[in-house]
């Protein structure tokens, strides 16, 4: 029986979430959930966007399934991933047949450090405007990389490449990427590389199949990963993981989607492989694969899937055509 902390949040974060339960309740695996409050609503009612009894139900549970917050979001995620040092955020990067893809065979995962960099909050303004400041520690650019190094070790993967700016920004992307090459000793056998964020982002469309594992700084990682999700087929299908030491986050890498919200037909597979992500933190490797090839199915075949996917399908209608995919399997 698994501890988990359940944050549906804001807008299609309910909805998907509804979804994710309908799926997780055909496999087993047994799960205590607790249900916790963040977000725009929350905060509308009581003021505050994330309350501390929220934290620590996540601090109690072994792992945290999170919808989407709406505005708040910079006060809710952000600071959670903060208070919870989840220092890594795992974004894969994966073509599934049936989608709108661009290429065929994608398979690559983002590992985006999550607690400094630029999103620390620290802003001011100044006579001419305002400044921002940037954060590079080497603490957390040791363990990002290792957590980088570890999860291509451990998922048998070859290569991890460090994007930065060290040409630019020479003192703090400078300690990241000799920080990466420290690292790296440790990892004789696997293939090393390094790049600029600009030249990645062109080769994420002209030579994605170049990537293997990418670790990176906290804003280079959140718009590298949202050109991933374009890659393969937009937001409706990216999950992500955002891992410390003592618990996991598990939350799809869209927000609110206020346009769609209350419609009932977001594409719930983001939230669904988010789940199939924290099965495999969980070690429950065969549930695991058992969802992500009853959701491979219905997107292969196309028919009951959302609008977003060119479907017709409510976010329910597909869940449920998932789910029968699993019982039937
Ligand atoms: P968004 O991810 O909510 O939406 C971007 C676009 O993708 C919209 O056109 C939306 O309709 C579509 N989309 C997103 N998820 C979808 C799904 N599951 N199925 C079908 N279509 C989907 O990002 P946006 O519009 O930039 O932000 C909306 C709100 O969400 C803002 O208030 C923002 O602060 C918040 N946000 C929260 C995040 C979080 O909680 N982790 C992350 C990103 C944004
Ligand atoms: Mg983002």
């Amino acid at each position: 029986m698994y501890k988990i902390a359940v944050i549906p949040g804001d807008g299609i974060g309910k909805e998907v979430m509804e979804a994710t339960f309908h799926v997780l309740e055909a496999i087993d695996v047994e799960f205590d959930y607790t249900f916790a409050d963040a977000g725009d609503e929350y905060l509308e009612k009581t003021g505050v966007a994330l309350p501390q009894e929220t934290i620590d139900i996540v601090k109690a549970s072994q792992a945290c399934l999170f919808g989407a917050a709406g505005e708040s979001a910079a006060d809710v995620i952000v600071k959670m991933r903060q208070e919870l040092d989840l220092y890594a955020n795992l974004r894969p990067v994966k073509s599934y047949p049936g989608t709108k893809s661009l290429f065929g065979n994608l398979d690559f995962v983002i590992v985006r450090e999550n607690t400094e960099g630029l999103y620390i909050g620290m802003e001011e303004e100044t006579e001419e405007g305002a400044t921002a400041l940037r954060v590079i520690t080497r603490k957390a650019s040791e363990k990002i990389c290792k957590y980088a190094f570890e999860y291509a070790k451990t998922t048998g993967r070859k290569k991890v490449t460090a994007v930065h700016k060290a040409n630019v920004l020479k003192k703090t992307d400078g300690l990241f990427k000799e920080t990466f090459y420290k690292v790296a000793e440790d990892y004789p056998d696997m293939e090393l590389d390094d790049l600029y964020v600009d030249a990645t982002a062109m080769f994420f469309i002209t030579k994605p199949e170049m990537f293997d594992v990418i670790v990176t700084t906290n804003l280079f990682g959140d718009i590298l990963s949202d050109e991933g999700a374009g890659l393969v087929g937009g937001l409706g299908l990216i999950p992500s993981a955002n891992i410390g030491d003592k618990q996991g986050l598990f939350e799809p890498v869209h927000g609110s989607a206020p346009g769609i919200a209350g419609k009932g037909i977001a594409n719930p597979s983001a939230m669904i492989l988010s789940a199939v992500l924290m099965l495999d933190y969980l070690e429950e490797n065969e549930a695991a694969r058992k969802i992500e090839n009853a959701l491979v199915d219905v997107l292969a075949e196309g028919k009951v899937v959302t609008p977003d996917m060119g479907g017709n399908a409510s976010t329910m209608e597909m869940a449920a055509e998932i789910r029968s995919k699993l019982e039937n399997n």
